[in-house]
């Protein structure tokens, strides 16, 4: 059962059992920072869903935010300073770890970021690293462009480098994807960040994530073990209760994606039909760019009822409407049971426009880059009947 520990602080039976506590040698929590029973118990099903159905060993660490844990995934490897340092990242990416990238480490710090813009091209990758590259960054599927990244390749490329290649899964939860897991002969992505559910979104105002981190593999930039490392400095402690919501939350991880997942498909069929609409982004339509890729990455855990392996496609997906930026508006405007909101993966549909919203802070030029045009509409779906939902998008697309 999820133990449930409110103390800050743990009592030690003499000063042999605090200094073999603090000094990791014996089991122990000792301090809320540092661990605590309920979020050791979270951290440990994060760890084992993320390692599910293989026998990598992997841990994780629970931080307060999205943009908190891609912070911690990269930075350590940006610590010590060289000329010409620099890391290769996929343009289409959230907005906040653009502007965590572009602003902070490339403007602030003078870090050579090195944008591809076309992820499926391996060769785009490969050109980018030299000896100064830290690592390979990019999003399986990515927000809000939904454009699949082919990892094995990638993981390959990294590995001959000697250095990790970073993936943000959070569009697919450890229901559909486990990238330690997928390539894991390959040993070379550390870390992986994960949205936990954003159902939490609601509960509290931060999200935890986690980073998650196969055994450790030895890399010319250093640094394997963040979990008991950088991570145990720096994370953020999360109140045992809101912790308890999570973990409770995880228990129904791959049924949410499961039905979510379905209702996507159709949506996303309607909206590839619809005649207001320009294009569909969305990995499980045949006609995407990337249905193939996605088709090799994306299962359902445990398959279907049955048993039978199953692929499934996640919650996001985005679409561009015909009339450009005021039509996208009035779109939006139109809603009336999918909710204007700017988080994704709850139970509640909920939609907005990239380039006003989460995509604004990196301007034009940055969008182009990403490739986010001004009339497209990012939708999450939830569990609502897909019926419902398509009557509403029917709607205010007229
Ligand atoms: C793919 C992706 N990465 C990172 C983040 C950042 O997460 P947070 O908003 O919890 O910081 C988000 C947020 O939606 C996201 O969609």
């Amino acid at each position: 059962m999820e133990p449930l520990t409110v103390s800050p602080a743990q009592h030690f039976e003499n000063s042999d059992h605090l200094e073999a506590a603090l000094s990791y040698q014996t089991p122990a929590w000792g301090y809320t920072r540092i661990h605590n029973p309920t979020l050791h118990y979270l951290e440990g099903t994060l760890a084992l869903l993320e390692g599910y159905g293989s026998d990598v060993e992997t841990s994780a660490v629970m931080t307060s935010s999205g943009m908190s844990a891609i912070f911690m995934a990269t930075n350590p490897f940006l610590q010590a300073e060289t000329d010409g340092m620099n890391f290769v990242a996929d343009a289409k990416c959230y907005g906040g770890t653009f502007m965590l990238f572009d602003e902070r480490y490339q403007n602030e710090r003078g870090i050579d970021v090195r944008w591809v813009q076309d992820t499926a091209n391996i060769d785009a990758w490969a050109t980018r690293i030299d000896d100064e590259t830290r690592f390979l960054y990019v999003e399986m599927p990515s927000n809000p462009s939904l454009t699949v990244a082919d990892l094995e390749p990638l993981a390959n490329l990294a590995h001959d480098h000697g250095i990790p290649l970073i993936v943000d899964s959070t569009l697919t939860t450890p229901a559909l994807m486990r990238p330690i897991c997928t390539v894991r002969t390959l040993s070379c992505i550390p870390l992986v960040k994960r949205s936990a559910e954003a159902d939490q979104r609601l509960l509290v105002p931060s999200l935890p994530n986690t980073i998650s981190r196969a055994v450790s593999v030895p890399m010319k930039c250093g640094k394997t073990s963040l979990a008991t490392s950088f991570g145990r400095c720096a994370t953020t402690a999360h109140h045992c209760l809101h912790v308890l919501l999570y973990s409770q939350r995880f228990a129904y991880v791959r049924t949410r994606v499961d039905v979510m997942s379905k209702n996507a498909m159709r949506v996303a069929e309607f909206l590839e039909a619809h005649d207001m609409v320009e294009a569909v982004h969305y990995p499980g339509l045949r006609s995407n760019a990337g249905h193939a890729t996605a088709s090799k990455y994306m299962w359902l855990a445990d398959g279907d009822e049955s048993g039978n392996a199953v692929n499934r496609y996640g919650h996001l997906m985005s679409f561009m409407v015909k009339g450009g930026a005021e039509a996208a508006r009035n779109t939006l405007d139109r809603l009336q049971i999918i909710w204007r909101a700017t988080d994704l993966g709850r139970h509640k549909s909920v939609a907005v426009i990239p380039a006003i919203s989460t995509h604004q802070q990196q301007g034009e030029e940055g969008r182009e880059l990403a490739g986010i045009p001004a009339n497209l509409i990012r939708l999450s779906i939830g569990v609502e009947h897909p019926a419902d939902l398509m009557d509403e998008l029917d709607q205010a697309l007229r």
